[in-house]
């Protein structure tokens, strides 16, 4: 059980008043008198070059001194292809193929910081393949907007859960070789006129929902790089926010580490020493601009000495890799694929099942595989980073692969495909269905057993620089469901999406309904795995699937889409905490997702201590197939001085069960993790008193609860 430890939300931190210790001491810190003797030989020039872009995708060093450049590769979910050292233009190598990982919210939908560490792991080992030192990712901006364009990208819209994965993530990267960069610093939760808004938030919100996944990442994974947002915050740029970069990330959390800019990000000299190190991809402000500013003592050279310290402290710390090494083999290696398969195949979400699946081919011998989805790429797309696939297997490649032998498949696309002219002239999504690919769906749905309905969006949908405007599924797919279910009932439906989507059709007219998120360069053979019942599914919703958008907090106060000011005045109920203040009903909860087999919870015992709170119960898989099942623990505060949210995700463990097998859990609920950020004194505190703790398969399916105090 230590093991699991690590991911408890270990904020050891000195409490009393705001003077928060970082939790750990940094390996950044190692080099400090090598870093001293460079720097006394370097020249201003030499420091200033330091601090902004060489190229599109890499900062100086001093090659004088033999420090090398730092070189930066696109993640989150894959290493970026080999582009021109000066534009946006690929090289097309022969070598630069990479594995195509799970995107964010898919990771997150596996609730495994386990498995997170071996994500960060794969996406290190080809990082450095490519000889590069900082992976840009993970990002891990809380998904505030349900049709936010990055959703897909991002982890969860709960901070407890993004902060573990985030903390996984960078210490599987950095164990491995690659420095994280953790973005986008912060509050960078829409798309729309993401460059100019500036985010108005209470401090209470920032620190307990949009800093902390940054602070966990910091304190319990020592992450070495941080991207600076494009927007602003409480009327400052992220880039040159002293108190987000200074006073919290440095100051407060112990951040030892360097901060770049946002492609395009910086807007002044100043930044400097308001705490960015390197303005991205270019100099305008941080080349010789700062040079005279540092001449004419507009901005201090001991300002520039301490951007370059943190810079060598991770060039130190990070090994170059030497140029003939780098690219020389593909980068897409077998080890990072399998990685890509178990991340896919724990992410796979089960809705609603009444019976469907897994798939019995005896009695559904002849399949219909209707939709577009089932066959369109998902690495690439959209605005921003995508990922040269070397493969990509899509799910109707991986069905076939699975039951080729088996069953009789039939596809058809239903719907044509939303392509990236139709984003360039900004056409609607949302559209009725074609006549004509309306009637071949039906007509083959009418000829066959069973239809595997793919649903959903793609990458040129949801998508970085935009945020949807709907939930609807677009193509006119509702209509086509409904015209194939009045022919053919036995329809399952797979969801093929990075964020909520309505569902209020798909669940009435499917007996059974998974999402099965953009997958990775795997992801057609572990949904295939699922639908064919190889494996149990075991994946849980990173987010609530509301019945409406306008539901959902920020529509439902009118504060989104904001262009200039946007007022977070929902607060810290984000996601889960407004669908459970509200008591609205919700059409999937967070923390959602059904096996193949079942499980019982029983015996729960809570026992409170000076540090915590220790829990047990037991689980027992009361099915007749293996599954894997995540139990979550949700915290309640009834007593509190504060407005609190109904319960709070506190603590989950993914659990593997053989049939019938019973196990006793043991978890510790760490007091700081109770935390609350008193606006009044601004820091934090734990209040004493009553604590009742929930148990259960989803935040809506709460199956044991016990309660404690704690003083
Ligand atoms: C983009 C993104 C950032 C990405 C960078 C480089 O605008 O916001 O996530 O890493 O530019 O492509």
């Amino acid at each position: 059980m230590t093991r699991k430890l690590l991911y408890l939300p270990v904020l050891v931190l000195a409490v009393a008043g705001c003077n928060c210790e970082s939790a750990r001491k940094s390996a950044l810190t190692a080099h400090e008198k090598e870093i001293d003797s460079i720097m006394a030989e370097m020249t201003l020039e030499e420091k200033v070059a330091m601090l902004h872009g060489k190229h599109m995708f890499s900062s100086a060093g001093v090659k004088r001194l033999g420090i090398a450049d730092i070189e930066y590769a696109d993640g989150p979910f894959g290493i970026r292809e080999e582009l021109e050292p000066d534009s946006w233009t690929p090289l097309h190598m022969e070598t630069d193929s990479a594995t195509f990982f799970p995107t964010g919210s898919a990771l997150a939908a596996t609730w495994s910081p386990e498995l997170a560490r071996e994500y960060g792991k794969g996406m290190a080992i080809e990082a450095r393949l490519r000889g590069k030192d900082m992976i840009l990712g993970p990002a891990i901006n809380i998904q505030r907007i349900p049709t936010g364009g990055r959703t897909y990208e991002y982890l969860s819209e709960d901070p407890y859960l993004s902060g573990l994965l985030a903390v996984g993530y960078t210490l599987g990267a950095q164990e491995n070789g690659a420095a994280v960069c953790l973005k986008h610093y912060a509050l960078n939760n829409q798309e729309t006129a993401r460059g100019i808004v500036d985010v108005k938030v209470s401090e209470r919100a920032m620190r307990e929902i949009y800093l902390t996944p940054f602070e966990m990442a910091v304190k319990q994974a020592d992450a070495w790089g941080v991207m600076a947002a494009y927007n602003k915050v409480e009327g400052k740029w992220c880039s040159e926010n002293s108190v987000l970069l200074n006073d919290i990330l440095r100051g407060e959390w112990g951040f030892k580490g360097m901060v770049i800019s946002d492609w395009g990000g910086t807007h002044s000299t100043g930044a400097v020493e308001a705490g960015l190190n390197v303005e991205m991809p270019g100099g305008a402000f941080l080349g010789d601009s700062l040079l005279v500013a540092v001449k004419d003592g507009r901005v201090s050279e001991e300002a520039v000495d301490e951007r370059v310290r943190e810079i060598l402290r991770v060039r130190m710390t990070v090994k170059p890799v030497p140029e003939e090494m780098a690219n020389k083999t593909m980068t897409s290696q077998p080890n990072a694929q399998k990685i890509a398969y178990d991340v896919a195949l724990r992410s796979v979400v089960l809705l609603k099942n009444s019976g469907l699946l897994p798939l019995d081919l005896q009695k559904y011998g002849k399949i219909a595989v209707i939709g577009d989805n089932a066959v369109c790429p998902q690495a690439t797309g959209g605005f921003g980073a995508g990922v040269k696939a070397l493969y990509e297997i899509n799910p109707l490649r991986g069905l076939m692969s699975r039951i080729y032998d088996k069953a009789e498949v039939e596809y058809v696309p239903g719907y044509r495909r939303y392509g990236p002219m139709d984003r360039f002239m900004r056409k609607s999504p949302v559209c009725d269905p074609d006549p004509e690919m309306l009637a071949e769906a039906v007509r083959l749905a009418e000829a066959s057993d069973l239809v595997i309905f793919f649903a959903g969006e793609n990458r040129e949908i949801e998508t970085e620089s935009s945020d949807r405007k709907s939930m609807t599924l677009p193509l006119g797919q509702d209509e086509i469901l409904r015209a194939v279910s009045e022919v053919n009932p036995n329809v399952v439906t797979v969801v093929v999406v990075g964020a909520p989507v309505d569902l209020r059709n798909v669940e009435k007219l499917s007996s059974a309904v998974v999402v099965s998120w953009y997958n990775g360069s795997e992801g057609g053979n572990a949904l295939a795995d699922i639908l064919t019942g190889k494996v149990s599914p075991s994946g849980k919703l990173p987010f609530t699937i509301p019945e409406k958008l306008e539901d959902s907090p920020a529509f439902s106060l009118g504060v989104f889409p904001r262009y200039d000011e946007a007022p977070y005045s929902e607060g810290i109920f984000v996601g889960y905490r407004w669908y459970d203040k509200k008591n609205l009903p919700v059409m999937y909860p967070f923390g959602h997702g059904l096996s193949y087999s079942s499980f019982e919870y029983s015996d729960i015992s809570v026992r409170s201590s000076g540090k915590g709170i220790k829990l047990s119960f037991q689980i027992q898989n009361t099915g007749d197939m293996a599954a894997e099942e995540v139990a979550q623990v949700y915290v309640e505060r009834p007593e509190s001085m504060q407005e609190m949210s109904v319960r709070e995700l506190k603590g989950f463990e993914r659990i593997s069960l053989a049939p019938g097998e019973s196990r006793k859990v043991e978890m510790f609920i760490d007091r700081e993790s109770l935390r609350v950020w008193d606006s009044v004194h601004s820091c934090w505190t734990v209040e004493p008193g009553r604590v009742n703790i929930g148990i259960g398969s989803s935040s809506r399916d709460i199956r044991l609860n016990a309660t404690t105090t704690i003083k």
